[in-house]
């Protein structure tokens, strides 16, 4: 219901844009974030906005990705307008490279279920795909092309969700620990904070990777495994791509700033957050041999980041049984991005209209059967 009091745990970009939909649809929203607002995997993301590439699984997962996507385009002008902040949305597309016999067999199948979709999406020779980026290594059998896909600042669209919020009534409160639930039975009631207790109709745990510790309050393990991820930025001009240029685990994306975000890694390393040398120079050796120029480009930033691991590498959304009044927005792995739009009008559905039914494939309670 409107008027609902709703705490969200987490800062992110998932708690952010919950803030966002709920304050939007008239609940009275405290976010509580331990640090800065993203200062965890969200201010480190490539900020892909690309619903075809991120392996989601078929059926539902797929189906939300696709949804968010469209969404997330769909209120990126009065997000924009409200919050004052330029996203950077750029639309360049994905070209995912082929350069070994089982890549190609893998970009092909994906050829198959994705080429229905609509979505332009399609297969490139080696020389249409040299064509496409000439600056591309050598060795390129082929290319799968995918058109309409997209990247932004994620650093700015997780500042843009929080400043509407608070534009629209939120109350951000940043450098504020949640250190545990308040219950009563089975009732979630609020949160503990070190300047005391604050009462909630809804709890929301938007707390990324670190959802377990927050599990641990209800004597729960959640699901939920930090996979760390490591990305640098590069200087180059001009800039030898001009689309996003993807093979196995690396990509570069050109960012509107210039600036060629590489990445990446996937370590499950529990809660290291920094960067290694074994981590970045193997990003720079995939960069390079798929686009030599990168070479010489000037050397940025170096990130990593805990991206929140799930099993079926899906979100988990909705509530946790036997508990009321608790509300889980968690687990979104590599595509918290793009999930962030879908998640927060769900939990907002959920929390002030009574209807969690789009939840349900995302609930926690796939995971005991
Ligand atoms: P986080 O951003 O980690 O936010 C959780 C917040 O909760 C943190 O700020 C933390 O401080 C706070 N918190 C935790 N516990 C507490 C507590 N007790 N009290 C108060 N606050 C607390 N996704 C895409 O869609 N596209 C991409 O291109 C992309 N690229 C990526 C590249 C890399 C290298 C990485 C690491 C991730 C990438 N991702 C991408 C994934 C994306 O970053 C994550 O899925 C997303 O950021 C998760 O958001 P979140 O809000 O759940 O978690
Ligand atoms: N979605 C890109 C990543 O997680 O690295």
């Amino acid at each position: 219901m409107p008027g609902e009091r709703v705490i969200v745990i987490g800062g992110g970009v998932i708690g952010c844009s919950i803030a966002y939909h709920l304050a939007g649809a008239g609940a009275t929203v405290t976010l509580v974030e331990r640090g800065k607002v993203g200062s965890g995997a969200s201010d480190v993301a490539a900020g892909m906005v690309a619903a075809l590439s991120e392996n989601l699984a078929l059926g539902e997962p797929l189906n939300l990705a696709l949804h968010s996507r469209a969404m997330l385009l769909d209120i990126l002008p009065s997000l924009q307008a409200e919050s004052g902040i330029d996203v950077e949305y750029r639309s360049p597309g994905i070209l995912h490279v082929a350069v070994t016999d089982d890549e190609e067999r893998e970009l092909r199948s994906r050829l198959e279920w994705q080429e229905p979709l609509g979505m332009g999406v399609r297969w490139l020779t080696a020389q249409e795909a040299y064509r496409t980026e000439p600056a591309l290594g050598e060795g390129v059998r082929g290319a799968l092309s995918s058109p309409n896909e997209g990247h932004l600042n994620s650093r700015r669209l997780v500042r843009a969700y929080a400043q509407a919020a608070a534009k629209r009534g939120a109350d951000i409160l940043q450098d504020t620990e949640v250190m545990g639930l308040t219950l009563q039975g089975s009732r979630v009631t609020g949160v503990k904070l070190a300047a005391g207790e604050m009462e909630a109709d809804w709890v929301v745990m938007a707390s990324g990777a670190w959802a377990t510790r927050c599990g641990e309050w209800l004597g729960l393990q959640l699901p939920v495994q930090p996979v760390r991820g490591q990305i640098v930025s590069a200087r180059i001009l001009p800039s030898p791509i001009s689309s996003i240029v993807w093979r196995g685990i690396t990509y570069l994306v050109p960012k509107a700033d210039g600036a060629i975000v590489i990445g990446t890694t996937r370590e499950w390393v529990g809660f290291k957050e920094s960067a290694t040398l074994r981590g970045v120079s193997g990003i720079l050796a995939g960069a390079i041999e798929l686009v030599p120029a990168v070479a010489d480009a000037e050397l940025g930033h170096v990130w990593a980041g805990l991206r929140p691991g799930s099993p079926d590498d899906a979100p988990m959304l909705g509530p946790i049984d036997g508990w009321d009044g608790l509300l889980l927005a968690v687990g979104h792995y590599r595509s918290g991005i793009l999930l962030s739009a879908a998640t927060g009008k769900l939990i907002t559905d959920c929390i002030t209209r009574g209807d969690g039914t789009a939840m349900l494939p995302f609930a926690l309670s796939r995971f005991s059967s």
